[in-house]
């Protein structure tokens, strides 16, 4: 249903990074781009939200509890803020590389509809944007990431019942398109080595 119409491109290969807040995308990200320059693959590492964009300010202002703004327009924020890097990611996939995106269009469906908003409305923002090739949704209960960030919380991440119902519209959601959930209640090193496996099932030259 998303992106029929999304652009065809060479042999780039867009990894998306999912999960709730402080599960340790970045960590695990970061791990993952090691593992590719090791293995001498081309490899970029981005992340979603780019606060640095004027959009992303935007949406920076409103996480800090700044703006009033509308779910609807939230959201739509979250969107703009990928179109707005979109020619730099066709660049990048059209060249060949693999791209890790931490966080992705798959944050806005889960966190949208956990905001009460329908999947279609949300899908449609994203049509035409490159899609995800593989998407690894990190998993684990809200309540036991709870202490991992415990000051500087933005507004999503201090509604433990926003969280848990993201949690639930991950794994609901993971079943429907077909993303990829790995155990990330173990430590760094065993729950990288749960996502090499996956990876590499459609990467082999990572292995
Ligand atoms: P971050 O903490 O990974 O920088 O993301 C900030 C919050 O924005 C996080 O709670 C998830 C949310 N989000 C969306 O709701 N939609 C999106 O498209 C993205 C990228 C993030």
């Amino acid at each position: 249903m998303i992106g029929a119409d999304y652009m065809p491109r060479a042999n780039g290969f867009l990894l998306t990074i999912e999960g709730v807040d402080a599960v340790g995308k970045k960590t695990q990200s970061r791990l993952l781009n090691s593992r590719f320059k090791l293995k001498h693959l081309k490899i970029k590492l981005l992340a979603f939200p780019d606060y640095t964009t004027p959009i992303g300010r935007e949406i920076k202002a409103f996480l800090a509890g700044n703006r009033n703004h509308p779910p609807e327009l939230i959201h739509m924020l979250f969107a703009a803020n990928r179109w707005e890097k979109c020619g730099e990611l066709r660049r990048l996939l059209g060249e060949g590389n693999t791209i890790i995106v931490n966080r992705y269009t798959e944050s806005n469906l889960v966190y949208g509809k956990a905001n009460g908003l329908s999947l279609e409305w949300l899908a449609n923002l994203e049509n035409g944007l490159p899609r995800s090739d593989l998407v690894i949704v990190l998993d684990a209960p809200p309540t036991f990431l709870a202490s991992r960030r415990s000051v500087n919380k933005d507004v999503y991440e201090a509604d433990l019942r926003l969280q848990e119902r993201v949690r639930k519209t991950y794994r609901e959601l993971a079943r429907k398109f077909r993303w990829v959930i790995i155990d990330a209640t173990g430590d760094m090193e065993t729950v990288h080595r749960r996502i090499l496996k996956a990876v590499s099932a459609e990467i082999p030259r990572l292995d």
